[in-house]
């Protein structure tokens, strides 16, 4: 697109770009897919697009029950309008059932339901690999004041809610998931709202009709098959896109394999 916008930042699946109006970003959705802090690489046709779509349709219903997010509106097929905020420098995942680091780091089988939901906070930091963090860590060093964190958990929980139901509505199982919050200032007051963006690059979505079969990043993280196939079955499903339509078709071009 227009080249002679000012990027902002470039992130490992994102570009942002200066916005048309005040107070607001252009965020680009690449079709880069990375894992293991980007050690394994690769550009996968299409991946960034079927985020955009997904993403816009969760963020728009989101909004509409009233949860605060960044996103304004859609401007084509991989780029959004979002509100500017400053980045809280948290992940905060939200698990159902065991997978993933957590399977690993408890010795859980992947796949068992955990007793309850449960929130982990990671400092978001590249250079030391996004280490686990608590609330002392994250109030001690000033990431989020104790209020922020508050309401960082709440936000959180309504959207484990919502979305579990969503998707278990179209045969989908959200095993965990994401989330990374920013914060604006509006009419003297410190606000916090979703911001990023939530896409099968950052849940794990397993198929409830077809044996837990995976329709995420794990299917590029693990080498388990066509990753493009698997978010348009999502956006399928979620009726973003016509029962009929194609994915756009080309095979993962890996660049590193050495993990
Ligand atoms: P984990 O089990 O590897 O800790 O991942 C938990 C969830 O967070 C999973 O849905 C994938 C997502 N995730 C990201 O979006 N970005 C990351 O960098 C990592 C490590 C996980």
């Amino acid at each position: 697109m227009n080249s002679r916008r000012t990027r902002i930042y470039e992130g490992k699946a994102k570009i942002i770009y200066e916005g048309p109006e005040p107070n607001t970003v252009i965020v680009h959705f690449k079709d880069d897919a990375t894992a293991f802090n980007a050690e394994k690489k690769a550009v996968i046709e299409g991946k960034g697009v079927l985020n955009q779509r997904i993403s816009e349709f969760l963020f728009t219903k989101l909004n509409d029950i009233g949860l605060p997010t960044h996103f304004l509106r859609s401007l084509n097929m991989r780029e959004q309008l979002v509100r500017e905020v400053e980045i809280i420098p948290l992940e905060v995942v939200v698990r159902n059932v065991a997978a993933g680091s957590l399977a690993k780091r408890l010795g859980l089988e992947e796949g068992t339901a955990l007793p309850r939901s449960i929130i982990e906070c990671y400092y978001k930091n590249d250079k030391l690999g996004d280490p686990m963090v608590n609330e002392e860590h994250i109030t001690a060093f000033g990431w989020a004041t104790p209020m922020e964190l508050d309401d960082i958990m709440h936000m959180s929980i309504r959207i484990n809610d919502f979305l579990t139901g969503l998707f278990l509505g179209i045969g989908i199982k959200l095993v965990d998931f994401k989330l990374e919050f920013g914060r604006f200032v509006e009419n003297d007051m410190m606000r916090i709202v979703l911001a990023d963006e939530i896409s099968p690059d950052c849940c794990r979505l397993w198929d409830m009709r077809n044996n837990n079969a995976k329709m995420d990043k794990d299917i590029f993280r693990r080498d388990l098959g066509n990753l493009v196939d698997a978010y348009h079955e999502v956006a399928k499903r979620l009726g973003i896109i016509q029962p009929n339509e194609q994915p756009e078709r080309s095979k993962p071009k890996l660049v590193k394999t050495d993990l």
